[in-house]
Order: C-alpha cells, then sequence, then structure tokens
C-alpha cells in the first residue's frame, strides 16, 4: 500500500517555510534521477529553492558512483537546487547541514534513535534510512549552484529490499511498524533544512558542526576511511570548520579527509 503520490499540493497543504518548497515543486512519476534533472534545470537558471521530487528512479545515484536504490512511491527521493553564497571549500558543510535536518526528521517526527555517520549516513538500529548526495558546480572561487539529493526509505517493507542490501538497510516502517505519509515527512525536512541553511549562510560552521557532532557516531573511534585513490585508519579526533574529517593516523599525523566511505573499526 501506498501513501498519497508526493505532488506539490500534498507537500505545500500546511508548510511553514518561507523559501524552500515555496518556489516550483516539480513531480515526477519517473525519472532517471532528480539530482540529475536539477542540475539541468540549475543550468537553465531556476533559482535557489526549486525541489524535484520523484516517485521512481530508473537510475538513482549514490556517493562514489553507487546506485540508490528506492522502489516506486515508498520512499523519498528529492532534489533542491540551493546558490549560497560560500566559498567552494566550504561545501562539506552543506552535506553535513542536511544530514542534521534530516536526521532531526525522523527524531522529531517518530522519535527514532538515529546517528549520523560521515559524512551523509543517516542510520537507524545501525542500519541505512537515509543518504544524501551533495553535487556542486563552481567557478573559480564561487559556487555557482549546489544540488542536495535526499534519498530516504519511507514505508519500503523487509521482503522488497534487494537480497544485497538487506543487512545494511532499513526503512521507517522496518523500524516502526507503520506506514508513514511521505509528504508530513517533506514538510518537517524542509523546515528543518531552511533553518539550519540560513543557520549556516549567517555563521558558517559554527552551529552546524556542534549538531552534527551531537547526532555522529564516529568521533572518538577507530575507523577506516575508503577514499578514491587512497584508504586511511585511525581515531577520529574532530570534524573541522568546513566540514572535513580529521583522522589521527596510525603514525600520529592528522590527516584531512574530504570525502570517502567510513568503517567503524572494532
Ligand atoms: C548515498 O547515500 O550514497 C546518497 C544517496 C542519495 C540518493 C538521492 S535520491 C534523490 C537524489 N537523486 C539521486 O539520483 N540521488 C539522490
Amino acid at each position: 500500500m501506498n501513501t498519497p503520490l508526493l505532488t506539490s499540493s500534498e507537500i505545500r497543504n500546511g508548510l511553514d517555510t518561507s523559501i524552500f518548497g515555496k518556489r516550483d515543486i516539480i513531480h515526477y512519476r519517473e525519472t532517471d534521477s532528480t539530482n540529475t534533472r536539477a542540475r539541468d534545470l540549475a543550468e537553465r537558471d531556476y533559482p535557489e529553492g526549486t525541489l524535484l521530487i520523484a516517485e521512481n528512479q530508473t537510475a538513482g545515484r549514490g556517493r562514489m558512483g553507487r546506485r540508490w536504490h528506492s522502489p516506486a512511491g515508498m520512499g523519498i527521493c528529492m532534489s533542491i537546487i540551493l546558490r549560497p553564497r560560500l566559498s567552494p571549500g566550504d561545501a562539506p558543510l552543506i552535506t553535513l547541514m542536511t544530514a542534521v535536518a534530516a536526521a532531526e526528521t525522523l527524531i522529531s517526527l517518530l522519535q527514532l534513535k538515529v546517528r549520523i555517520k560521515w559524512p551523509n549516513d543517516i542510520l537507524v538500529s545501525g542500519k541505512k534510512i537515509a543518504g544524501i548526495l551533495t553535487e556542486m558546480s563552481a567557478a573559480k572561487n564561487d559556487i555557482r549552484y549546489v544540488i542536495v539529493g535526499l534519498g530516504m526509505n519511507v514505508n519500503t517493507p523487509f521482503e522488497i529490499l534487494p537480497d544485497d542490501i538487506r543487512d545494511i538497510a532499513t526503512s521507517v516502517y522496518i523500524e516502526t511498524g507503520k506506514r508513514f505519509k511521505r509528504a508530513e515527512i517533506v514538510r518537517t525536512f524542509l523546515k528543518l533544512f531552511e533553518h539550519y541553511y540560513q543557520l549556516l549562510l549567517e555563521s558558517g560552521s559554527e552551529q552546524i558542526v556542534p549538531r552534527w557532532k551531537e547526532h555522529s557516531e564516529i568521533i572518538g573511534k577507530r575507523i577506516r576511511v575508503d577514499a578514491v585513490s587512497n584508504t586511511f585508519v585511525g581515531r577520529v579526533i574532530d570534524v573541522g570548520r568546513s566540514g572535513v574529517l580529521l583522522l589521527e593516523d596510525e603514525r600520529g599525523n592528522v590527516q584531512s579527509i574530504i570525502s570517502g566511505d567510513v568503517s567503524i573499526l572494532a
């Protein structure tokens, strides 16, 4: 059983934001990837706050070139166009603030025990319930636009999860035993997203990073990070001002890592 389609009228009904959800909302029954569509629209000068939502993605993308799989009509697949006045080096903070907004959405609506795994995995019971894909276009020292993509498993039953992700993925339905109105989750997320985005523009990392750390599960832990061309092992000492992970490696050197896949070691 699917909940109503995530159309603009469904989302706008009771939405309490100023920008996000108040500009164009483009709803697809099916598209390749809302992040890919959002890039096209951003290149055609669509403004900050434009929202794209798909019931089904045929080529949903995750980080590190992975696929994002979400059965039609059961999850949230959405992308937002941003045009932030930030330097490109601060872009990782957008991923962190989105993770905070997504985590706090699930906490406030469903009282779930949510943890964030750096940089963008939202975990419940140690399994992934949502992920974020942030993509940027920058020219010299300016960001032209950023696309923030959020994928969240909402009403997906365990049996429908593909075999290869059953051990590592979960959904709101699996965790609570109840179907949930996706539009309500989207509205709460947009409100929190707008709040943290304003804080980020006003005061940079100052309020975002401490908030992120409250929800994170890796500060102080020994981890392995598989980055694109390197693997790092060490203890997490902090998250830096621009959102980078600071890891003390086994030789005592501090490494700043911008992106990668984190595994927590025993
Ligand atoms: C990850 O955890 O690797 C990130 C997953 C991001 C998935 C979302 S779904 C909406 C948007 N469109 C995409 O193709 N990807 C993001």
